[in-house]
């Protein structure tokens, strides 16, 4: 049973957003760990198959076990850089094929953490704009959202050691 989640959607396995995925994990032994890019993913393609699939999408991949991941999860946080003011299409795939669980995830009890990294400096309005949209979901499925981080960082390494340290602190305090 996965009660911490927490999924990586960078699809550079040296890069800054695992970076900070793996430090929000150290103090928490017992969290997984997704990394998105080393699983079989495939977009959400709008057949409604799912509904008469016990709500599991009926494309066999690695999205729907994602998918179940989150469903028994209480603790969840995304992580993803920013690829074109958006989170990445790896995350993405994950994130539209809670359509195929919705009637059973909507009023879930969760809470939801959101962790960004992209190469613009925190204040530009791309990291809230993201952030509004998870928001958003939580809202939907009336899940909390507790935390968002936001990072600037561009290659692999440029993540502030402090800036892990106080994500390893928060992870420990999320991940109860
Ligand atoms: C396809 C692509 C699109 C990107 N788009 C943005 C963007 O819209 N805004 C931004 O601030 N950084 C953007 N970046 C930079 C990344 O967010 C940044 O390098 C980040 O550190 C990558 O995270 P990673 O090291 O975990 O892979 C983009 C990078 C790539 C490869």
């Amino acid at each position: 049973m996965t009660r911490n989640l927490i999924i990586n959607g960078s699809p550079r396995l040296n890069g800054n957003t695992r970076d900070a995925a793996t430090a929000f994990c150290r103090e928490a032994p017992d969290a997984k760990l997704i990394d998105a890019v080393k699983l079989k993913l495939s977009g959400c393609l709008g057949c409604d198959k799912c509904r008469a699939n016990h709500n599991r999408c009926v494309i066999d991949d690695d999205t729907a076990g994602a998918v179940e991941d989150i469903f028994e999860a209480q603790n969840i946080v995304f992580a993803s850089p920013v690829y074109c003011w958006g989170v990445t299409s790896q995350l993405k795939q994950i994130i539209d094929k809670l359509y195929s669980k919705d009637p059973v995830l909507r009023g879930t009890n969760k809470r939801v953490g959101l962790i960004l990294v992209g190469g613009a400096g925190t204040h530009d309005r791309q990291y809230e704009t993201i952030a509004s949209q998870f928001e958003q979901m939580c809202e939907y499925f009336g899940w909390s959202f507790c935390f968002r981080r936001f990072y600037s960082a561009g290659d692999p390494g440029e993540m502030k050691p402090a800036d892990l340290e106080q994500l390893a602190a928060l992870g420990k305090e999320f991940f109860l």
